[in-house]
């Protein structure tokens, strides 16, 4: 199966944005571990997500879809059930990291497997902190998957300075903690996505976070909520660009996650010049919300620092596509984190864009895009994606604004975060066809 992404004459339209990947992952874990019955509305239903929900459930708990919502009967910090077989987590780090703080305070073994994607990725990062804290977790030689945890005697609170800045890895330490003899304390050098602290608060807990710290206290127990999950952010990201670039365009994104942890792109692109309007702010639970209006708009390129970097990691790739229409040089320095996502993204953006005859270079440090303004138009190529959802969607982006078509391999990845891409594109006058 191949995705044609061909050239699109604007964008216009109004859509919903299905929910946060992020935030999915995390209410289904909270909502599993509270006491009573919690409820989410607008669940992320990608494969990643659906993953984790199937993982849980082979953990005991009980799930029910009822009128697009989802039902979940918590069983408590430590009531979970030990597993009949592996756990699988197909393609997410997140839902891998997040579970494994989870059973590392559970009294059962668990193992814990990945498709070939996430079976490469590195493990050592979230291995180090909970070993210190006392759990035994352990990975293939290399820190690889499959992880193995068996039950500990004692887990005890942490006071960790994260040495890669990583939502993932903090959030497997706070949800290890909740088993934890002692506070736990976390530092990271540069912000990363806060989204476990807030849904930890929601829930109850007794946490305290600013920037680059988070304080967790003693907690035993979480009280069941209803939550709505904000549009996420991420996958708004493709359609945001998409406008930008695409001429006569006007598209407005409803009731998206404006968590500041995660919007930096918004601002790059406002400060590229950017034509974006954020309005009708609002929030679900502890996470703001807001309208997005986007219009056609002409870019300047923009420089990404590395205090930038874990704000707008997922959407590095897009970013890179918006870069090509700008008019100049676009540099992003300490990157690196990059070449660990599903796929080696630097490596995948760097050999698309060279069939999109877009000079780039990268220096070990800083990797710079020479963009041909608004004008510029693709070539045809066939973009190799690695299995590899982020790069799919950048490249079908691209394709919208080319002087025929780029057709996308293996376009099926798109729905390990966003299974509604096509339809949705197609609604905003996004040419795409499945051939
Ligand atoms: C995520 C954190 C980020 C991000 C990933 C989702 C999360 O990864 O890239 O897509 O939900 O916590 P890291 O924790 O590796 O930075």
């Amino acid at each position: 199966m191949k995705l044609v992404s061909k050239f699109s004459e604007g964008l216009h339209g109004e859509i919903k944005i299905p929910g946060d990947k992020s935030i999915s992952h995390r209410a289904l874990i909270c909502s599993s571990i509270s006491d009573g019955t919690s409820k989410i509305s607008n669940l992320q239903e990608s494969e990643d997500v659906i993953n984790t929900l199937k993982s849980l459930e082979q953990l005991g708990v009980n799930i029910i879809k009822e009128n697009e919502s989802y039902y979940i009967e918590g069983r408590g910090f430590k009531g979970l059930k030990a597993p009949e077989n592996e756990l699988y987590f197909g393609n997410s780090g997140t839902g891998i990291r997040l579970i494994s703080g989870l059973l590392s305070i559970q009294n059962f073994s668990s193992s814990l497997i990945g498709d070939e994607s996430l079976s490469k990725r590195p493990m050592k990062r979230i291995i180090d902190p909970l070993s210190k804290m006392g759990a035994n977790i352990s990975g293939t030689k290399e820190n690889t998957l499959p992880l193995l945890i068996t039950p500990s005697k004692k887990i005890n609170g942490i006071n960790y300075k994260m040495p890669v800045a990583s939502a993932q890895v903090k959030s497997a330490i706070l949800f290890a903690s909740l088993g934890a003899r002692g506070d736990t304390k976390i530092i990271e050098k540069s912000i990363s996505r806060d989204h476990t602290e807030r849904m930890f608060k929601y829930f109850g807990a007794n946490i305290s976070f600013s920037e680059t710290e988070t304080i967790l206290k003693e907690t035993d127990k979480f009280t069941s909520q209803n939550i709505e999950i904000p549009g996420d952010f991420s996958s708004s990201a493709f359609f945001i660009v998409a406008a930008l670039i695409s001429k006569n365009s006007d598209i407005t994104l409803r009731e998206v996650g404006m968590n500041p942890s995660r919007i930096a792109l918004l601002n790059k692109l406002m400060e590229m010049g950017g034509n974006i309007q954020v309005f009708n702010h609002s929030s679900f639970g502890k996470e703001p919300i807001a309208d997005l209006n986007i219009k056609s708009s002409v870019l300047n390129p923009c420089e990404v620092t590395p205090g930038d970097v874990p704000n707008l990691i997922d959407e590095l790739p897009i970013l890179f596509i918006a870069s090509c229409f700008a008019e100049g040089t676009s540099s992003f320095i300490d990157i690196e984190e990059l070449k660990h996502k599903e796929s080696d993204r630097l490596k995948a953006m760097q050999d698309g864009l060279d069939k999109m005859k877009i000079k780039n270079s990268w220096n070990g440090n800083v990797f710079c895009i020479e963009g041909l303004g608004k004008d510029y138009k693709s070539p045809y190529f066939l973009a190799e994606t690695d299995y590899d959802h982020r790069i799919a969607m950048s490249f079908a982006i691209a394709g919208l604004n080319s002087d025929s078509s780029i057709e996308i391999a293996s376009p099926e990845c798109i729905n390990t975060s966003f299974p509604e891409f096509i339809e949705l594109g197609k609604k905003l006058g996004c040419n795409f066809e499945i051939s």
